[in-house]
């Protein structure tokens, strides 16, 4: 009898040492180094689980089964894949959370990163503070306010519950033609990699003697960056989208490469490789520049994540032969791969190459070590839900501000007045009548731009915002007429007397290769808007563009000029500075060129003839209060 419950007590000791062996995990453990949790965890996982964590599908794919069943390791989403149309901040946290509990219900319960694009602010979200495009935080040269905006950012993206985002673009635009040159800071290298500060803007500032190369997410106030697109996507011929970038190893490491360099040494946690191709060999498929250079000699500890379909496109078409472009990208070293649609294909694929050994487990085992690494070091595994808390983040009045703030410290005065001493700007707010015209007066989508409240972005009162007719009729005079006609006739004209005209034109929003333009000429109306006003007005001349377009024929007959960017949600910045309440700082992020046909055409060049070189602007002074 004895013996019996001795035994009896035996077993139950033991199921309970069992039990709680199973509990206890290193890899659960915050006490343990990364380096051992991440051991710990790569050695229980099967070869599914790890094909899973390399995966990463759209929003509107995803489910929570999937992640659970699928073991899915990161969802997007793609630009407009929003929980409903003005989702509230505590929508999207509830959906990113659904997900989460499917991927902490599969086995070993590995969180899923969520990541989105915020590329000038958090750009798919209503009501959010949107920042000047990447090009107008490179006319700014202040890179402690663009590191303001990383951190701005990095709030509104938690206030919603993602904790990953695909910025900064760090591409250096040498070609205008481009669709794609807002998203780039300048055309000059050195700017580019100041702008940089952007990620310890969103990720934290690093800890004294923090390790090069290793990636870096402070807390739960900040959210992992990602550097793009692995590299030279801004050089390619004639500025076309994803195309041939030609150049020499040495062009490619001294004008595409240091903002990389730059990028690892703050901590960047991810890289996002370029669909464009370097001497024909497209960057998805290049091992020596992704494993070679980026893994191997720069040190880049973080995950290298595709562009979306971004295997796909290794072929033309796309898609011709996936298994192939599947094995071509993982070799290369591409650890995470945005499918993002059809991911079922991808993992049998991938399974079946792993398993007919054309591709080494060494390089999954990698892949997973890297992508286990930015979840451990940001706090993955011990937050892995967010709440309400930081909602209140989102579109707060303090970020409006700091937007305001960059919206001013962007705009470059090209022109003010016939000479020096002559200036049209600071405008008079004190005036009976003036005009304001032009399709971008009153248009919050069109000074957003692309990547805004969807991929293209749109037109019209799209999200909250001051647009810049508004920001006008702030800032005058309250006895002052503000009269507004978007394309007004010669005879409207003559029988009014404006004192003045404010006249805001520009291109319509576009992103990616449906803005690749080989002409720039501002788009109809804007040059009769121009011509007819200019002719019978003073005028100030607007531009809300992402990037140089054809002026040189008006310049003569316009009598101040403003190249605004786009500014974004707080044309108010653009009154600040028109009426003198501030002055005027920011400078050529570009060349400005005469006509097309000098493109490229780029500082240092040897046939240099710009419009207006880079680095130029006007400066003015702020008007004392009267
Ligand atoms: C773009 C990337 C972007 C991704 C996800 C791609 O088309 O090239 O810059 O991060 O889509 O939206
Ligand atoms: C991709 C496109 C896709 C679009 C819409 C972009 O980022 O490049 O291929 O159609 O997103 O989601």
């Amino acid at each position: 009898m004895a013996e019996i419950r001795a035994l009896l007590i035996g077993i139950v000791v033991f199921c309970c040492w069992a039990a709680m062996a199973d509990e206890y995990a290193i890899y659960k453990d915050p006490e343990k180094p990364i380096n051992h949790r991440i051991k710990d965890l790569l050695n229980r996982m099967t070869l599914e689980e790890k094909i899973g964590q390399m995966v990463q599908i759209d929003q509107s794919r995803a489910s929570a089964e999937v992640m659970k069943n699928y073991y899915i390791g990161s969802i997007l989403s793609g630009p407009g894949h929003v929980p409903a149309e003005k989702a509230s901040p505590e929508m999207w946290v509830d959906m990113v959370n659904d997900f989460q509990k499917g991927s902490l219900s599969s086995r070993l319960g590995i969180p899923m990163i969520y990541g989105i694009d915020a590329l000038h602010g958090h750009n798919n979200v209503y009501n959010a503070t949107l920042f000047p495009h990447n090009i107008g935080l490179g006319a700014t040269r202040d890179p402690e306010l663009v590191k303001k905006v990383g951190a701005a950012t990095a709030l509104e993206v938690r206030a919603t519950g993602i904790p990953y985002t695909f910025a900064p673009c760090i591409a250096v635009c040498r070609d205008p033609r481009w669709g794609r040159c807002y998203e780039s800071y300048s055309e000059d290298p050195k700017v580019v990699q100041a702008m940089t500060e952007m990620i310890p803007g969103l990720q934290g500032d690093l800890p004294a003697n923090y390790r090069k190369g290793v990636p870096y997410v402070a807390g739960k106030q900040n959210v992992a960056a990602c550097a793009k697109h692995f590299v030279g996507d801004g050089g390619t011929t004639k500025g076309i989208d994803e195309n041939n970038t030609v150049i020499s190893r040495h062009e490619l490491l001294s004008i595409h490469m240091p903002a990389y360099y730059t990028s690892i040494i703050k901590g960047v946690s991810t890289i996002m490789v370029s669909y464009s191709s370097w001497n024909s060999i497209k960057m998805h498929a290049n091992r020596d520049l992704v494993t070679g250079f980026l893994k191997d000699k720069m040190r880049f500890r973080g995950f290298v994540i595709s562009d979306w379909e971004g295997l796909d496109r290794i072929t033309s078409p796309p898609h011709k032969n996936y298994s192939h472009s599947v094995e071509e990208g993982v070799n290369a070293g591409i650890d995470m791969i945005m499918v993002p649609l059809e991911y079922k294909e991808f993992i049998n694929d991938l399974t079946f190459l792993v398993k007919n050994n054309s591709i080494p487990m060494s390089r999954i085992d990698d892949a997973v070590k890297r992508i286990l690494r930015v979840k451990f070091m940001m706090g993955l595994f011990e937050n892995p839900l967010a709440d309400y808390s930081m909602t209140k983040y989102l579109g707060s009045q303090e970020h409006r501000e700091l937007a305001r703030e960059a919206v001013r410290k962007s705009l470059v005065l090209l022109k003010n007045g016939e000479s020096a001493n002559k200036p049209l700007i600071p405008l008079p707010k004190k005036e009976s009548k003036i005009l304001v015209a032009g399709s971008h007066a009153d248009n919050i989508g069109y000074q957003c731009g692309g990547w805004t409240m969807g991929w293209q972005g749109k037109s019209g009162n799209i999200t909250q915002g001051t647009t810049i007719l508004e920001a006008i009729r702030n800032t005058v005079d309250p006895k002052t007429v503000v009269t507004y006609r978007k394309n007004p006739d010669a005879e409207y004209l003559k029988s009014n007397k404006f004192s003045y005209a404010i006249v805001v034109v520009g291109e319509p929003p576009y992103a990616e290769w449906l803005g690749d333009n080989l002409n720039l000429t501002l788009p109809d109306p804007a040059p009769t808007v121009i011509t007819n006003v200019c002719a019978s007005v003073k005028c100030v001349v607007v531009l809300i563009t992402g990037r140089p377009v054809v002026i040189q024929p008006y310049v003569d007959q316009i009598d101040a000029l403003v190249a605004a960017w786009l500014p974004g949600t707080e044309g108010q910045g653009v009154a600040d500075v028109l009426f003198g309440d501030y002055g005027f700082s920011g400078k050529l992020p570009r060349t400005w060129f005469k006509t097309v046909d000098q493109l490229p055409m780029n500082v240092g060049d040897k046939n240099y003839d710009p419009l207006y070189p880079f680095g130029y602007g006007i400066a003015t002074q702020p008007t004392k209060a009267k």
